[in-house]
């Protein structure tokens, strides 16, 4: 199948720290791929390499290469800000515009992009909500701050606000660690219906996530303290679960250690 991803040798510093080392890996359209492993191995830093915003950090530099479809994103002359378009992000925390409505949440990345008609913008407003589970909430007071939502809805809400703009990929960094366990369940029933029509990438601490949402699993690991994050292994999740290739993963996932 074609890529909709695919890492090459993708190292990224912070000054003169390297957090993560030689990474290759190649993701396929409409698919979820979990990344695990234990704190500090570079999971989120990788993750923010796929859509340009490691860079934003200062200090932050990446050497190989991001091929998404047929385009190079730190090729010469690429936006970053059309990347992270096309490449949308869903954060830990939720994160609504807290002063606006829920209306303007959803539509502030569309106003960014051109100029859409009321009815236009209402429109993918009430598709986005829709596409996040939060419509039927919220349909009653879309001009409410979306910071007067509960933690579950304010994190559909970020959701609906990324799909608003229709990214190829979805990048999620650990997006259930501040929810409850139903609202968790909420998050991880959207991501299946989500994922036939974005392609994901979720960062999780939790493995029965992982293996509850993705396709494919990729597992990191530091060699010691200090040392970068590399990528031991990625495969069918099925398979990162019952018969790792790697030890390491094998020790990691049944607890031994991480
Ligand atoms: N803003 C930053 N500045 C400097 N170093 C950072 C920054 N963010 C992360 N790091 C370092 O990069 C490495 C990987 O961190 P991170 O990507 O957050 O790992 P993970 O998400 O797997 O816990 C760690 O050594 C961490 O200390
Ligand atoms: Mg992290």
């Amino acid at each position: 199948m074609a890529k909709r991803i695919d890492v090459s040798g993708l190292t990224a510093y912070y000054g003169s720290h390297k957090a993560i080392e030689d990474i290759s890996m190649t993701v396929e359209p409409r698919s979820v791929t979990a990344f695990i492993g234990p704190s500090g191995c570079g999971k989120s830093t990788f993750l923010r390499t796929l859509n340009r915003m490691h860079e934003v950090t200062p200090g932050g530099r990446v050497e190989g290469k991001v091929m998404l479809d047929d385009e190079d994103l730190y090729g010469t002359g690429i936006d970053p800000v059309s990347v992270r378009r096309e490449v949308g992000m869903v954060f830990q925390r939720p994160n609504p515009f807290p002063t606006m409505s829920i209306f303007d949440n959803v539509a502030a990345g569309l106003r960014l992009n051109g100029s859409y008609k009321k009815s236009e913008l209402a429109e993918v407003v009430e598709k986005s909500l829709k596409g996040a589970n939060l419509w039927n909430e919220v349909k009653d007071r879309l001009n409410k701050p979306g910071s007067g939502l509960s933690g579950g809805q304010q994190q559909r809400l970020c959701i609906a606000r990324a799909i608003a703009v229709e990214p190829k990929v979805l990048l999620m960094d650990e997006p259930c660690s501040a929810l409850d366990p139903i609202s968790t369940l909420a998050i991880e029933d959207l991501i299946g219906e989500l994922k036939e029509r974005f392609t994901i990438v979720i960062v999780t601490h939790n493995m029965q996530q992982a293996a509850r949402v993705s396709d494919r699993t990729a597992f990191f690991n530091l060699a010691a303290v200090g040392q970068p994050g590399k990528l031991i292994e990625i495969d069918e999740t099925e398979r990162i679960f019952s018969n790792p290739s790697v030890q390491a993963t094998e020790d990691y996932i049944s607890g031994r250690f991480g």
